[in-house]
């Protein structure tokens, strides 16, 4: 696959199918995330794949109790506007999707094949996000859907690391779960705001001389 389709295409693919995930194709992926940057090349990263159905239940009823709080809190304002704003609105479209998507999940996560734990040291937060989006991007190229998700870990550490069997002494941090299967929708180009109402030039607020009013790579 070419590199642009990938950066382009992988978005948070939540609505998988249950077929398993070859482990040589997790293989494939894990190897290729590892040559991620790290501060210092230190590498300090765990990754945990669990696709015992066991296990993701007692996830995903942790999750499904974070999703609402989230949606009560955080997400107030996107839920408020979902209720009550005008449905044709872009704006409005957009967010309900996210919602549906994200509660798919949240009612689902027994049924993704695997989910991807990842671990740093503490504050190591920077290191692990360059190899989590390796791992999305060598997951997009084999064809599995993934979607980055942290909520578990806001809210539910100790109970997470419970679940999943890891030591509670601060050497290891768990930091963001990954779900990851075949996609049951199609690809397409992730929506953002464009590049150049994002960047400045020379000095802070000043617009760059360039514009990108549509993504350059398209299907
Ligand atoms: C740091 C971080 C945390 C996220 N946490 C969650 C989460 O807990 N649950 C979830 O469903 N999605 C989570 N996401 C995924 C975002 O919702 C997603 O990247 C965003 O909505 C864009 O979606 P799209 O790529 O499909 O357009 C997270 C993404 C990032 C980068």
């Amino acid at each position: 696959m070419e590199l642009s389709e990938a950066l382009y295409t992988t978005r948070a693919m939540r609505r998988v199918k249950p077929d398993p995930i070859p482990d040589d194709v997790i293989a494939r992926i894990i190897d290729a995330a590892v040559r991620a940057p790290s501060g210092g090349n230190t590498q300090r990263w765990r990754f945990l794949i669990v696709t015992n159905h066991e296990t993701k239940s007692r996830v995903q009823r942790l999750y499904s109790v974070g999703l609402a709080e989230l949606n009560r809190t955080q997400y107030k304002a996107t839920m408020d506007l979902i209720e009550n704003g005008d449905p044709n609105d872009p704006e409005v479209i957009q967010a309900r999707k996210t919602h549906r998507s994200a509660t798919w999940l949240a009612e689902n996560l027994a049924s993704v094949p695997a989910l991807l734990f990842a671990f740093g040291k503490p504050n190591g937060e920077s290191s692990i996000y360059p190899a989590l989006w390796s791992v999305q991007l060598a997951a997009r190229a084999e064809g599995i859907g993934t979607a980055l998700t942290t909520l578990l870990f806001k809210y539910y550490r100790p109970e997470m690391l419970e679940i999943l069997g890891a030591p509670d002494d601060g050497v290891w941090e768990p930091f963001a779960m990954l779900s990851m299967g075949y996609p049951t929708g199609r690809w397409d180009v992730a929506k953002r705001q464009p590049a150049h109402e994002v960047s400045y030039q020379e000095r802070w607020g000043e617009p760059v001389s360039w514009r990108v009013p549509n993504p350059l790579f398209s299907y």
